[in-house]
């Protein structure tokens, strides 16, 4: 049944009906459709548009399909034209004229640009609750691991020591912001767009305060063009789940950097890695790589949205319907990353011994070592050079700073004495690094503690 019956002569063509169809996807806001039009229906009674029994017949007829539809004993009829034509052609062949009434004053145009935002609401505190999860379990791995030493890499080249801990609570930072990003987009698109109507709002005399509180919205839309054509949340949020996956997709690239015998310094628990149908000897990071490649599919749901947008004049055009996909598909993957990704960080082994192995052999501590000359009056340039130096004549010899003998210290630079060998261990380049933000363990720990305080907060 079509619910702009009586202009036309003909049924619509049946492919057409299945391509301009929207069923197979915006039937997952079957719960939201059914919410908002109750909120509508009270308020019509309310407003004395439509009768009280008119609205309770309404509700009532509502609640049962939602039950029906959640305990499977109603089947969406797949040729609708879209969840709100099934819903209304249900409620009307269950309660009758009653069921008619309820689209006094409503339009589908803002009936789905309200519907897209409940919907929206209720699939961001349960993804919030992963990304909380997620950094969470960061929070303890960079506890634990907070004086393990590590290399530091500009370039892909070793160049000064952090700890495993410093280096994961990066990642922490990244994923706080997101959930900022998410919120504010949240919180922007928390208004009701429901009296727009179709375009021009409606001659009835509606409270669209009223149905907006009852919905749990903040406020109403101020335009009602705007009100029916806006999507930017559907864009801001698919931007910022993007970046969600800009930061899982380089979190997995070090994890499979990590694994690499080249690196080895974490394993994978076998739960959470694959093998390979010849090779006998492979543990593989598919679900690491996996995160990094799906990252490509959210920014093209992010780049669909954008390009559906662009060209459209106001208010509603059909083009509109392909919002839905794009931002479902954002929210199911990442989503889907997040619950694959958690465990396997989770569960991960940290081969600290190789950690520090690999930030013994690179000359991490040259910095150091050349501000030890700074400690003893060098100028920091000069300081610089000599270390270069010292670094080569490592190199020629085979050896490391730590292995240098004494009198070839002496020999680049006169200032040079015991005490050198203390100022570059490992252990005492990272302690040092203090200044906020740095990754001396005592700081680690306590953004380990801010970071969590966020959480709680939250
Ligand atoms: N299925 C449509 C969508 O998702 C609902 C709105 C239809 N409105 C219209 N005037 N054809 O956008």
């Amino acid at each position: 049944m079509k619910l702009w019956t009586g202009r036309f002569r003909k049924e619509l063509d049946k492919k057409t009906n299945d391509f301009n169809s929207s069923i197979s996807f915006d039937s997952r806001m079957a719960a939201e459709d059914i919410t908002g039009s109750m909120a509508h229906a009270a308020m019509l009674a309310k407003q004395g548009i439509i009768s009280a029994e008119d609205a309770k017949a309404i509700q009532n007829g509502l609640a049962d399909i939602l039950a029906d539809l959640k305990s499977g004993r109603l089947d969406i009829d797949m040729d609708s034209e879209d969840i709100h034509t099934f819903i209304e052609t249900e409620l009307t062949a269950r309660i009758g004229d009653a069921g008619k009434r309820l689209h006094t004053g409503r339009s589908r145009n803002d009936q789905v640009a309200l519907d897209i935002r409940l919907y929206l609401k209720n699939r961001y505190l349960p993804l919030k609750q992963q990304l909380t999860e997620l950094i969470s379990v960061i929070c303890d791995k960079a506890e634990k691991y907070a004086d393990a030493v590590m290399p530091g890499y500009t370039h892909m080249q070793r160049a000064q020591p952090v700890t495993f801990g410093h280096h994961l609570m990066a990642y922490a930072e990244m994923f706080i912001r997101d959930i900022g990003r998410l919120d504010d987009a949240v919180n922007r698109m928390d208004l009701s767009p429901l009296g727009s109507g179709a375009l021009a709002s409606t001659t009835y005399p509606l409270d669209r305060e009223a149905a907006a509180k009852a919905l749990g919205f903040g406020g109403v839309t101020d335009n009602s063009l705007d009100g029916v054509s806006d999507r930017d949340f559907t864009i801001e949020l698919a931007s910022a789940l993007s970046l969600i996956m800009v930061h899982l997709s380089r979190f997995s690239e070090e994890i499979i950097l990590w694994c690499s015998w080249e690196f080895r310094f974490i394993e994978l628990d076998d739960a959470f890695s694959t093998g390979s149908s010849i090779m006998p000897q492979k543990k593989n990071p598919d679900i690491a790589e996996l995160v990094r490649g799906k990252a490509g599919r959210v920014f093209g749901d992010l780049m669909t949205l954008l390009t559906v947008m662009k060209g459209l004049p106001l208010a509603y055009n059909k083009d509109m319907q392909e919002d839905k996909e794009a931002v479902f598909d954002a929210f199911d993957t990442v989503s889907a990353c997040l619950a694959a990704f958690t465990p396997m960080i989770d569960t991960m082994h940290v081969l600290t011994d190789n950690m520090r192995r690999a930030a013994a052999n690179g000359f991490i501590n040259a910095t150091d070592c050349a501000d030890y000359l700074v400690g003893k009056g060098l100028p920091f340039r000069d300081a610089y050079k000599a270390t270069g130096c010292l670094v080569a004549a490592c190199i020629d010899k085979g050896l490391t700073l730590e292995t240098l003998p004494l009198d070839e210290y002496k020999a680049v630079c006169d200032l040079f004495d015991n005490d050198i060998y203390d100022a570059i261990s490992l252990d005492r380049c990272v302690a040092t690094r203090r200044v906020y933000g740095g990754p001396a363990p005592e700081n680690v720990r306590a953004q380990v503690k801010r970071v969590r305080e966020i959480l709680n907060k939250n």
